[in-house]
């Protein structure tokens, strides 16, 4: 039976819960109060984003020290380089996620695959349909620069919001078909960012399975902006 008050986090690597101690090849890393603290955090939440506000609070809770995203950042890094084996990964928007590796030798794109996607220029936004209501659970920065949300805003949330109470469109009602059909889509919607400016764009969503079980696993979005597009179009339709 898998004993419950242990995490295998990576090769050798594991979690004692009870006594919030990291174990590295049978032995005790040595760490800092606050660095095992942040562990426990992460491992809590294990393969999901955790906010760095978040963990400001649950490290420096009692010492009435001000908000300071900094001091996160370097408590990461400080982990990062005592414990390199375990893999933290920036998200754009000040969230981190503490990714559990595979034991086995592994060259798959997925464990990288949040920093390369952070790099794209095309928006990018990935819902997890495991969870109740779809929710996001990433975007990248083209789709922060996009749209004016941060992840804080949106992770956790359906992409439902994005139009607004612009109901009343075709795409949507296919998007939805698909969705349940478990079939790629590409759509054009009437999109809002942050500051309620429309925003039309071509959205293609994409199902992602898992290799092994071939059950679904992720929705990927990736998104163009086709506001230029359009306005072109409108131009050369008003001057025939
Ligand atoms: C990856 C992904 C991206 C999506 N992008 C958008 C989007 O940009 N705008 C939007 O209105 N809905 C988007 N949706 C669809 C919404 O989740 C939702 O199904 C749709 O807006 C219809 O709303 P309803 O579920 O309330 O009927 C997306 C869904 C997924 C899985």
């Amino acid at each position: 039976m898998e004993n419950k008050t242990i995490v295998k986090l990576t090769r050798n690597c594991y979690w004692h819960i009870e006594s919030s101690n990291l174990l590295l090849n049978g032995q005790e890393a040595k760490l800092t109060a606050s660095q095992k603290k942040l562990l426990g955090l992460m491992v809590k939440n294990i393969n999901k984003p955790v906010l760095n506000v978040n963990i400001f609070f649950e490290v420096w809770e009692n010492l009435n020290k001000e908000y300071n995203e900094k001091s996160v950042r370097n408590l990461i890094s400080s982990i990062r380089k005592a414990v390199p084996i375990i893999s933290i990964i920036n998200l754009y928007g000040g969230s981190y996620i503490l990714r559990q590796v595979s034991s086995e030798p592994n060259y798959e794109f997925k464990d990288y695959s949040f920093e390369i996607l952070d790099q794209s220029k095309n928006a990018i936004v990935i819902t997890n349909p495991n969870i109740d209501d779809n929710p996001i659970i990433y975007i990248n920065g083209s789709f922060t620069n996009l749209f004016g949300y941060l992840a804080e805003d949106v992770v956790g949330k359906n992409c439902r919001f994005m139009h607004k109470n612009d109901n009343d469109q075709l795409s949507l009602e296919e998007l939805r078909l698909s969705l349940r059909n478990e079939i790629p889509i590409t759509v054009n919607l009437r999109n809002y960012a942050k500051n309620n400016q429309l925003i039309c764009t071509e959205v293609t969503v994409s199902p992602i399975l898992d290799k092994n079980s071939g059950k679904l696993k992720y929705f990927l979005g990736i998104y163009t902006d086709v506001i230029m597009l359009q306005t072109l179009v409108k131009q050369i339709k008003e001057r025939i």
